[in-house]
């Protein structure tokens, strides 16, 4: 019979760093299975993954890809297809793992891959085994979200535009922030105190925003993440726009 477990040892590569990561993939022996893991989209400062190059890696190799696109998904690519669409690519990844809870509205989330990494996974996958299925009204709203993306295939687009003029009205208005291609944007607030009032503030004040701090990120590097949707409109940005720069104006008051 064989086994089903398998040991496996986890190698990380530096944030995007191609050169990092083909020095870990040389120092796999070369038969050895080889797995290389990546966000579509990060998280934290919205910013695509180079899967052109990982594709290229992986060739080389001789390694399968995966993509965590829990933001990437009703995003990047046509009709929001994800980021391996974005780029013309959904042939060399291997298996892509989606969450619900994003732009689906919902909770839960799948994996797209092949019926034998979906068959083997739904054997071995102690997550999967041991845990509740999702509810069905979970799985209908979801259902749903992704029928509204199918019958509106604008939606992404617009979602794109209306983050680009975010972005450029919270420029214009003197917030720092490093300008991302998706609509997650993160705005710098530094220190662990700072970020948590500023957060609370905007939200008492009608915006609300993520607040990011250790260990989500680097102790110091801590931001509010902010993100759109399709739905919003110039003057609720504008609105949400004069909101957050005037709290960060006024400064968190010395702690
Ligand atoms: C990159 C990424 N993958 C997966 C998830 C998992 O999402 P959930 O637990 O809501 O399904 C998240 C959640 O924020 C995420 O940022």
């Amino acid at each position: 019979m064989r086994r089903c477990s398998v040991i496996v040892k986890v190698l990380r590569y530096r944030h995007s760093d191609m050169l990092d990561l083909e020095r870990q993939l040389k120092s796999i022996p070369e038969n050895a299975g080889k797995l290389i893991v990546t966000d579509g989209v990060f998280s934290m400062r919205g910013d695509i993954c180079k899967l052109p190059e990982i594709c290229a890696l992986a060739e080389k190799y001789g390694a399968r890809v995966m993509v965590d696109d829990a933001h990437g998904f009703g995003v990047l690519g046509p009709g929001g297809r994800g980021t391996a669409a974005h780029f013309g690519l959904t042939d060399k990844v291997d298996i892509t793992m989606l969450t619900f809870s994003k732009s689906l509205a919902s909770i839960g989330g799948c994996m797209l891959t092949s019926h034998r990494v979906a068959d083997w996974l739904r054997h071995v996958s102690r997550p999967f085994i041991f845990s509740a299925s999702i509810t069905p009204c979970s799985a209908a709203t979801a259902l749903e979200a992704l029928h509204q993306l199918i019958l509106d295939p604008k939606r992404p687009e617009r979602l794109m535009n209306i983050a680009k003029y975010f972005q450029k009205q919270l420029l214009a208005n003197g917030v720092k922030i490093i300008e991302a291609p998706t609509p997650i944007v993160p705005i710098f607030t530094y220190k662990t105190l700072d970020t948590l009032y500023f957060g609370k503030k905007m939200f008492e004040e009608g915006v609300y925003v993520n607040p990011v701090i250790a260990p989500a990120c680097v102790e110091g590097e801590c931001l509010l993440r902010t993100t759109l949707m399709a739905t919003h409109t110039e003057p609720i940005i504008d609105e949400a726009v004069e909101i957050i720069a005037r709290v960060l104006r006024e400064g968190a008051p010395a702690m």
